[in-house]
């Protein structure tokens, strides 16, 4: 073992940069781009859930072993209490600058950027995804990377771009979470339950005439719903906004559709019934 890390070290040592920033990238394109998760965690309190768990089965297929007394669980991290409320901002940059300045929140501390809105707010349709991974977190803008170039084309051929600045071709596009979760893992409870009611307000700014949700977080937030994406996509609901009713499309996410190519054709229906219903309600 001892031997192992030396002859490690040495390597790394011996590095010149170019090798270092290739070893970087490698281990980047691995996924291990962040130094350090957002909040502590106990691997010896991990349960047998979730990504632990092909780990957490081993260590309970060995013998126990007593936690060291130093260790202790996770404390939960508690949320802090924005200065500025969401119903005081009257503007999508008012909120803007208050999410950008949660500096106490985990998420936003390790985040490069706050993540907030891409489009023309005047937009008739409202796009709603999960939460930035890598690309958004580096650039600061919501779907840049190449999910986005996949949503920016499915867009493109129902004539919709989120560059246009006349409203019926237009479309605005937000996350349920603002900030990337470091090493883009799925947000957890806490963080969209936090984030939540900035999303609420948002869409009461903009007021679209339609939303659409891109994958399970959002369509199951708010539609209220517990099925799964493929069971709810395809469908239109009506998500209250102050007492306004909105129309709401549940699709696939398009990071799903970039590992399951040929669900592309479920996600082309559900934009050829959105097309349709804008056309409707575009009718004198
Ligand atoms: N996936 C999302 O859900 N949102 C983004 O902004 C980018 C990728």
């Amino acid at each position: 073992m001892a031997a192992d890390r030396d002859q490690t070290m040495a390597e790394t040592d011996n590095m010149d940069a170019r090798q270092a920033a290739a070893a970087l990238q490698w281990l980047a394109e691995m996924g291990a781009d962040e130094a350090v998760l957002e909040a502590p965690v106990n691997r010896f309190s991990a349960s047998a859930t979730g990504a632990d768990a092909p780990a957490a089965q081993e260590r309970r297929a060995a013998p126990a072993r007593p936690a060291p007394a130093e260790i202790r669980p996770a404390a939960p991290h508690p949320s802090p209490a924005p200065s500025v409320q969401p119903a005081q901002c009257a503007s999508l940059e008012e909120i803007y600058r208050a999410l950008d300045g949660m500096k106490d929140f985990p998420l936003r501390r390790t985040a490069t950027h706050t993540v907030y809105t891409a489009g023309n707010p005047k937009a008739r349709v409202m796009l709603i995804g999960e939460a930035p991974g890598r690309d958004e977190d580096l650039q600061g803008k919501p779907f840049v990377g190449r999910s986005g170039q996949l949503l920016d084309r499915m867009l493109a051929a129902i004539g919709l771009s989120r560059e246009a600045e006349e409203p019926d071709k237009a479309v605005i596009i937000s996350n349920v979470v603002f900030w990337r979760p470091p090493g883009n893992r799925k947000p957890s409870e806490a963080e969209v339950v936090f984030c939540l009611p900035w999303l609420e307000r948002t869409i009461e700014l903009i007021a679209p005439e339609v939303i659409v949700c891109l994958g399970a977080t959002p369509t199951q937030r708010l539609t209220g719903r517990a099925q799964g994406v493929l069971k709810l996509r395809g469908n239109w609901f009506s998500y209250n906004s102050g007492g306004r009713a909105i129309p709401l499309l549940a699709t696939l996410h398009p990071a799903y559709l970039l590992r399951q190519p040929v669900q592309k054709r479920l996600a082309w229906r559900d934009f050829l019934s959105l097309k349709t219903r804008l056309e409707e309600r575009a009718r004198p």
